[in-house]
């Protein structure tokens, strides 16, 4: 169900990809104390990006140590294979790529069936058009800010555009951007329509995760 007929709040999901991954009952733990409402999943393959992160299983092991919504992004070329996985180990909502092998309208159905939230994503060098044909389907639109693999990557200010003309299209969809969101680009990327916000390095590398968090949901 989308398009809730309101302008939907500001949400921040942190993402993990950046945290300290030798101790994630400790970063599940500073992601609930910062008042961060969603823990960030980044799910890569090895093939539809070059780096490898983690599967399922590590959702299953911090989902008893996490009061947060399970955020998934998957970057891999077979979403499909990835979903009653992701479901099973307790993700929230599922989001996918356009450019992966896939049929997204299946998909989206599938996501639904199990009753999580759907998102579609694309890349920064995907034109916008890639996602209009879901805002009447999908929960929420991913525009990626920096290229899809790696934390840390700074923000490619190109991609407010396209944030600009999904939230022109779709005034009520969750629109998250995820990439180089700091205390700097947050207020861009808001200013442009978007409500979610997926911060990695930003959040993890702040004396105070709380106060960051505020910054960027305030910004
Ligand atoms: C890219 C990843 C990153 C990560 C957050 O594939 O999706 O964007 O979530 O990155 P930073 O550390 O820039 O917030
Ligand atoms: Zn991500």
């Amino acid at each position: 169900m989308n398009n809730t007929e309101k302008i939907p709040g500001t949400i921040i999901s942190a993402s993990i990809l950046n945290s300290d991954l030798s101790d994630l009952r400790e970063t599940a733990r500073r992601v609930d104390e910062s008042g961060s409402e969603w823990l960030h999943f980044d799910v890569m393959d090895g093939n539809f990006v070059e780096n490898i992160t983690f599967g399922s299983s590590v959702l299953h092991a911090v989902k008893p140590f996490s009061k947060a919504f399970f955020d998934v992004h998957l970057m891999v070329r077979l979403p499909e294979r990835q979903i009653k996985l992701f479901a099973d180990a307790g993700a929230q909502n599922i989001t996918f790529h356009t450019e992966s092998e896939c049929d997204p309208e299946a998909l989206i159905d599938e996501i639904h069936s199990l009753g999580l939230r759907a998102g579609v994503a694309i890349k920064p060098g995907t034109d916008v058009s890639g996602v209009m044909p879901y805002i009447g389907k999908a929960d929420m639109m991913l525009i990626m800010t920096v290229e899809p693999g790696y934390g840390g990557q700074g923000f490619i200010p190109e991609t407010l555009g396209k944030i600009k003309a999904v939230r022109e299209a779709a005034p009520y969809i969750d629109i998250q951007v995820d990439g180089g969101i700091n205390d700097k680009t947050a207020a861009l990327v808001k200013e442009a329509g978007a409500n979610v916000l997926v911060a990695g390095t930003y959040l993890f590398r702040s004396d105070d995760m709380h106060k960051a968090a505020d910054t960027l949901r305030n910004a």
